[in-house]
This record gives structure tokens, C-alpha cells and sequence, in this order.
């Protein structure tokens, strides 16, 4: 049976900003998104019969169609149906090491795991930019997970301009165990109290388009770690901190123990602190271990990587 093993890296949004309502019912948004090298492991095989299936021994993970790397590939059966006849189902296998519901956007990445693993499998030979759009259907965070590197995103997130890559810094991730945010929750909140000062639907795209020439974008060219610490932004946590006070002591904890910047990553709940070597990070991941109820809070240290869902190795037996 043939079979492809994938690395399916998180992110973390460097910049997040909210510019108004869209007519899909989605948020016009400029971000900065960063590859960071936790990752999934994704595994695909090849079925003799016509099934998909998940696994995953993380108790919170669908093994259902609810799990969007099911809808990937039932995606591409759909659309790829003379692929799917040739060669069958997929079973798909998910070692889960970024954490869930946590703003990492690990369940986007595990989704364009499976659509560059079925290009693969089912030799459709696809482009990057064909994979993307197919990611764009699925969920705003799939072509960043794609493309992976350090990137600009506007539209829903799906639009993507590559920046040159930020690879040399560490981050330490905070995320308690216990405190998943709905990503769905967060915009509505932030619609609720910060909806009048949107943009209105005309000047979307070129308030969006001004993220190009912001501070943090010019910091990443000009490879400023010091700037792009002090740059880091997030609008959600705007609602998600009020809501989730553990979430600004975490933050605090980070930047007090002395790193380049810390904010929350996407939609929460985790926190990362961005540091200019592996020794810095260090000790702040020490300083996190030393917070209140440290069984609670999952610490983790990461790089920064210029790349995003990778093959990690096949058989073609
Ligand atoms: O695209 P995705 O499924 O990841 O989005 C999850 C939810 O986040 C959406 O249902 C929507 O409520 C909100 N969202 C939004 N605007 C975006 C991206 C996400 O309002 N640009």
C-alpha cells in the first residue's frame, strides 16, 4: 500500500488586525503569519475500498467528518472523483502535538496535510496555487498552512504575499489545557463591541492593502527582531483577555521574564513570547513553569521555520 508521512507545522500571527465586515459574512483582516516547527505528523495510506478514514488518539480530535482533514479529503474526492475510482480511499492518521483550539491553527495544517498528501498519492500533479484554493474552501488559515514561511494574509486570511523569512528566533507557547477559545466566539465578540469602528465595505481592500507598508512589515525586511517584538499585535485580544484574565498573567509572565514581545497567537487561548536565541527562551519557559497552577499550562519552545507542510517520507510499494 502506498503511504506518505507529512509534517504539518502550527503558526502564530505575528500582526492581527480587524478592518471591517465582509458581504460573506466573514472579517476583512491584515495579519503577519509565522510557521513556528511544532508540528503534527500526518500519515497517509492508501485503502483497497473507498472509505475515508481519521485516526487520532487525542481525546478531543473528531475521528469524524467534523474534523476538517476528513473534509479535506472529502474534498478532493469530490473533485478529483476519477482519482478517488483509480485509487481508492485514504486512511489518515494524526499525531497530535500542537495543542487544540489554541489559535495555532493546528486543525488548518492537518488539512493541507492531506491536500498536498492526495495530490500525491492520487498523482494529480497540482500546482501550489491550485492546492490553495482548494485550502481556501476548507478554512481561511489552509493556504498559509500551505505555503508556510512568514507571510502577509488579508481577505479572510486566504490571500497570501510571502515576506522574506524571520528563521532565527524561538518562541516559548503558553497554552492552558483547559481553556479552549472558539474561534467563531472571538469575531462575534469583537463584532459586538468593536463593530462601529469598521471600515466601510468600499475601503476594505485598501485599508487591508496598507498592511504592506506597516511598521511590522518593514521590520521583517529590515530582519529588526527588536522591532518586530515591539510590533507584535492582535486585535482579538481585545475580547478574548477580558474574557480570560489567565491569559494578559501569562502574557505578563512572558514579557517581565525578558523577551523580544509577547501576545496572544489567532483567537487564544495560547500565548507565545517571541526570543532572539534558544538560551533566552529558556529561561522564559522557566519563568512559566514557575506560574500558580503550572500542571494546567502546556509550555513549549519552538523556531521559527521558513517552511510549511513538508513530506517527511513514502512508500510507494
Ligand atoms: O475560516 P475558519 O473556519 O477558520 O473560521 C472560523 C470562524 O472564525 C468563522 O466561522 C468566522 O466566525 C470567524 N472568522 C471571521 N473572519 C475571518 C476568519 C474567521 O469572522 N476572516
Amino acid at each position: 500500500m502506498r503511504s506518505y508521512s507529512l509534517i504539518a507545522p502550527a503558526k502564530i500571527n505575528l500582526y492581527l488586525e480587524i478592518i471591517g465586515d465582509r458581504s460573506d459574512g466573514y472579517h476583512e483582516l491584515a495579519m503577519v503569519l509565522q510557521s513556528i516547527d511544532l508540528a503534527d505528523q500526518v500519515d497517509l495510506r492508501s485503502l483497497s475500498t473507498d472509505t475515508i478514514s481519521v485516526r487520532c488518539a487525542h481525546p478531543q480530535v473528531p475521528e469524524s467528518r467534523a474534523n476538517l482533514a476528513y473534509q479535506a479529503a472529502a474534498l478532493m474526492a469530490a473533485e478529483f472523483s476519477d482519482a478517488f475510482a483509480q485509487f481508492g480511499g485514504v486512511e489518515i492518521t494524526i499525531d497530535k502535538r500542537i495543542p487544540i483550539a489554541a489559535g495555532l491553527a493546528g486543525g488548518s495544517s492537518n488539512a493541507a496535510a492531506v491536500l498536498v498528501g492526495l495530490d500525491l498519492l492520487w498523482q494529480l500533479g497540482l500546482t501550489q496555487s491550485e492546492l490553495e484554493e482548494l485550502g481556501s474552501q476548507l478554512g481561511s488559515d489552509v493556504p498559509f498552512c500551505i505555503a508556510g514561511g512568514t507571510a502577509i494574509a488579508t481577505g479572510r486570511g486566504e490571500r497570501l504575499s510571502p515576506l522574506p523569512s524571520v528563521d532565527n528566533l524561538y518562541v516559548v507557547l503558553g497554552k492552558y489545557r483547559h481553556l479552549d477559545v472558539a474561534t467563531a466566539w472571538a469575531y462575534q465578540t469583537y463584532r459586538a463591541n468593536f463593530g462601529n469602528t469598521y471600515v466601510n465595505k468600499q475601503d476594505l481592500t485598501s485599508r487591508a492593502a496598507a498592511v504592506h507598508s506597516s511598521s511590522m512589515v518593514q521590520a521583517i525586511i529590515h530582519e529588526d527582531q527588536v522591532q518586530i517584538g515591539q510590533r507584535l499585535h492582535n486585535d482579538l485580544e481585545r475580547v478574548v483577555i477580558p474574557a480570560y484574565p489567565q491569559i494578559l498573567q501569562l502574557k505578563e509572565t512572558f514579557q517581565n521574564a525578558g523577551c523580544l514581545g509577547a501576545m496572544m497567537s489567532g483567537s487564544g487561548s495560547t500565548v507565545f513570547a517571541l526570543c532572539d536565541s534558544e538560551k533566552q527562551a529558556q529561561k522564559v519557559h522557566q519563568q512559566g513553569r514557575m506560574l500558580a497552577q503550572p500542571s494546567d499550562l502546556d509550555l513549549f519552545i519552538a523556531r521559527l521555520t521558513s517552511t510549511g507542510v513538508q513530506v517527511m517520507s513514502s512508500n510507494k510499494d
